[in-house]
Parts: C-alpha cells; sequence; structure tokens
C-alpha cells in the first residue's frame, strides 16, 4: 500500500516488534524480538551496513539504533521508508556490501528461495550475517506467498552459509495455541465479533501459550509456528 504514512508504517512496526495479547501472532512476534535482540547483540556495535530484505515496515530496525552506518530498506513495494524497489530475486547490490541482511517474513514469497539466498549470500561481506524468520505451521496471509518451512528445507535454503543456527520461535504447544487463535480470527467475521474475540478469547490463548512455552514443557517442533535463522558467511 504506498499510499501508507510513515506514522502509519512505524505504528505497524511497532506492533510487529512489541505485539499486544490481543494479536494472534504474539507468540511468534515476542520470541522472535527476543531472538533477533539476542543474535544482534553477537554482532559489532557500531558502522553497521544494513540491508532489510522486505523492509517495507522495518520491525526490527529499533534493535540497531546507534550501530549503523547505512540501512538500506529494500522491498517489491514502495512506501515512504523504503530506498530501494525491487524483486528479492534480483537484488541490486554489490557484491560483499553488507555486514547484515534481516529478512523477516519475506523468504515465503520467493518462488526459488536457494537463488536468492545464494544473491543474499553474495551481497554480504566475508563474516557477514543474515537474520531470518520464516513461517512453518502457520495460515496463509496472502495469495502471493509461496512456502512455508520445514526445518531441514530452511537448512538447504541456508547451505551456501558457513554457520547456521536454526531455532523455533515457538515449539509444538505455542505453535498449537497460535494456530487456533489464527483459526478463530479467520473465523470472526464481523468487526463486532472479532473485538470481542480479541479483547477475551485471543489473550487468554496467548497467556496460556506463555506459560507452556515458558514451562518448557516440550521441544517437540512439529508444530512450530515459526523458525528464526542466524547464517553466518565464512
Ligand atoms: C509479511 S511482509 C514482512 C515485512 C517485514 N519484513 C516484517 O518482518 O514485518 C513481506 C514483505 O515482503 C515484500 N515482498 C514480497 N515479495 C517480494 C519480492 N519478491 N521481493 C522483495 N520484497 C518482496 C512485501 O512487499 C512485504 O513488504
Amino acid at each position: 500500500m504506498p499510499s501508507q504514512s510513515k506514522a502509519e508504517l512505524l505504528e505497524i512496526a511497532r506492533h510487529r516488534l512489541y505485539p499486544s495479547l490481543r494479536d494472534p501472532n504474539y507468540l511468534v512476534l515476542r520470541r522472535r524480538r527476543l531472538i533477533l535482540t539476542e543474535w544482534i547483540s553477537r554482532l559489532p556495535t557500531d558502522g553497521l551496513t544494513v540491508l532489510d530484505l522486505g523492509g517495507r515496515y522495518q520491525p526490527y530496525r529499533p534493535l540497531l539504533v546507534g550501530r549503523v552506518r547505512r540501512y538500506v530498506a529494500f522491498d517489491l513495494l514502495q512506501t515512504v521508508i523504503t530506498d530501494v524497489v525491487g524483486r528479492g530475486e534480483h537484488l541490486p547490490f554489490r557484491g560483499n556490501s553488507f555486514d547484515l541482511v534481516i529478512a523477516t517474513g519475506v523468504f515465503e514469497y520467493f518462488p526459488k528461495p536457494h537463488d536468492v539466498a545464494e544473491q543474499v549470500f553474495n551481497a554480504l561481506k566475508p563474516g557477514g550475517v543474515l537474520l531470518m524468520s520464516v513461517g512453518a505451521v502457520s495460515g496463509r496471509y496472502v495469495d502471493e506467498e509461496h512456502w512455508r518451512y520445514m526445518r531441514s528445507g530452511l537448512g538447504s535454503v541456508l547451505a551456501p552459509f558457513a554457520e547456521v543456527e536454526i531455532v523455533p520461535e515457538v515449539y509444538t504447544l505455542g505453535g498449537f495455541c497460535r494456530i487456533v487463535n489464527f483459526g478463530l480470527d479467520l473465523m470472526t467475521k464481523t468487526a463486532l465479533l472479532r473485538n470481542v474475540y480479541r479483547a477475551t478469547v485471543c489473550p487468554m490463548i496467548n497467556v496460556a501459550g506463555l506459560m507452556m512455552e515458558g514451562a518448557k514443557l516440550t521441544t517437540n517442533d512439529q508444530l512450530a509456528g515459526n523458525y528464526a535463522a542466524w547464517a553466518r558467511k565464512a
């Protein structure tokens, strides 16, 4: 939506970074922030050149405040905060340009994700890092999405990288709660019903999921909602 104002885009980004309990995606978004915060703490403390692939909203940019020399937001859609418009399948950047590539919620869209991962690999400097988040057991949001990922499929997309870490954003119990919330949110067709659901059932399911995930009752990831990945170029 190119007509969105900067304030609207930043508000969406803020909700993704600090999700409300009324958000059906609360469990994965909350955990993603914690995972990415920890991974970002491993990076150099200043002078970073960053590419945000699928950077329409840039929810994770605030985690890098004070550490960035150049931040390039690249997206298919032009918005007031997009720096370069294009397709991730044809990245228009020289090799060895970036210390960090952030790609959250975008590898679901690429028809040939392995090819895009190769391009990201080339765009990174030696030692550079790709931080990713992809849907696993997750509903479809828009028709343009092509993929959901299993751990091993994501590993194969990231095969060019020397070091890869893949973690579920929520394990099976949290993933179950998230998918129930997703389904209920879809089924509440009227604004009134949806508002009631989001103020009552949705937060209760999120709290239940949070408690079960917190209690670490299982590390089974067969219903993992999303995976986050850290991948470092040698
Ligand atoms: C689900 S949003 C994720 C946005 C943001 N990265 C986040 O984490 O909130 C997916 C983004 O990928 C962009 N996108 C989809 N297909 C793309 C492509 N082929 N090349 C570049 N960007 C694409 C969309 O325009 C959209 O902004």
